[in-house]
């Protein structure tokens, strides 16, 4: 039997670590798709050291440049025909505005837009994989902060005042709409699925001010606890065939009104497709789904 391959961003530090760990040791070649390659080795040997026989792959990824996605799968088709899981987990919470590469607001293009490029460009590795192991997932790490958020399509470039709460609210209202969207679109054997992780102790509070993070830390689990939800979701018998869902650690599970709207979903679908410079899932291919 050929061992299953996952590949999850931001996996040298919190949840993605944490997910990686759980996930070699099913038998899963695990492939760390990381921005920093240092962080990433360290990550690598951590994994190694407490599963010596696990498989790790080491990818750069800065999910900050429409470039650096499109090396990244580049480099992992050399080296894979097919993908059995996308775990998109990589997040950033900065406290002032930043930008990435193609000049989107920072949480907006990492958290979100690079993710949906990314989902897209190894597209064709899911679906190469259905035919071989059955199936294949992607996973989104959502939150409930997607409650706060809105759709201010001014803000995607940082055209209006920065507020990094807001700016966090919307890029995981967008992980939660294209989680939608995409589990009206995917071919069949590809299934998608969001989760919000609880509040988790990691990296992602680096910016709060010190006695804010100590006390926050107080209601914080830890990222193991979120990584075994990723896991299950990830190579669960439970979860086979299951789309579009979404799950959290912690409850309530609330899912906001806007996150709902099937329009709004498929405007966000086509406007990111246009942002990103991709053609997308064709509504032809949806309609064939939805009739066969
Ligand atoms: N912690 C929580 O309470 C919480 C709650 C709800 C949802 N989440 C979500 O959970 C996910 C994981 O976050 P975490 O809490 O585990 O935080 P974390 O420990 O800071 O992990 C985030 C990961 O994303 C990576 N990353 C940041 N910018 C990147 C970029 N431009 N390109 C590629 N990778 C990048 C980071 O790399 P570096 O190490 O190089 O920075 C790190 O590996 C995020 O999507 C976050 O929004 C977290």
């Amino acid at each position: 039997m050929m061992k299953k391959i996952a590949l999850i961003t931001g996996a040298n530090s919190g949840i993605g670590l944490a997910t990686a760990l759980d996930l070699v040791r099913t038998g899963v070649t695990v492939c760390l798709a990381c921005r920093n390659m240092s962080k990433a080795e360290a990550a690598r040997q951590q994994i190694l050291q407490a599963v010596p026989t696990a498989t790790v792959e080491l990818y750069q990824l800065d999910l900050a440049s429409f470039e650096s996605i499109h090396q990244m799968v580049a480099a992992f088709k050399q080296n894979h025909k097919c993908l059995d899981v996308l775990i998109n987990n990589a997040g950033i919470a900065p406290l002032n505005q930043q930008f990435t590469q193609n000049g989107f607001e920072l949480q907006f293009g990492v958290n979100y837009l690079g993710a949906f490029l990314l989902t897209h460009l190894l597209l064709p590795l899911l679906e190469a994989a259905v035919p071989v192991s059955g199936e294949a997932r992607i996973i989104h790490v959502a939150s409930i902060a997607h409650m706060l958020g809105q759709l201010n399509e001014a803000s995607f470039c940082g055209k209006t005042p920065y507020s990094p709460a807001s700016a966090y609210a919307q890029s995981k209202l967008c992980n939660l709409m294209f989680n939608f969207a995409l589990a009206r679109r995917l071919p069949k054997g590809v299934t998608t699925q969001a989760f919000h992780p609880g509040g988790v102790d990691s990296e992602i509070w680096r910016d709060l001010p010190r006695l804010v993070y100590l006390l926050l830390r107080l209601f914080l689990i830890s990222p193991e606890r979120a990584g075994i939800m990723a896991v299950d979701l990830a190579v669960g018998s439970a979860h086979k065939g299951e789309t579009g869902g979404y799950y959290s650690v912690q409850w309530p599970r609330p899912i906001s009104r806007i996150a709902r709207d099937i329009q709004k979903q498929d405007w966000l679908y086509d406007k990111s497709c246009e942002l990103s410079g991709i053609d997308g899932i064709k509504a032809a291919m949806y309609q064939e789904m939805v009739l066969s």
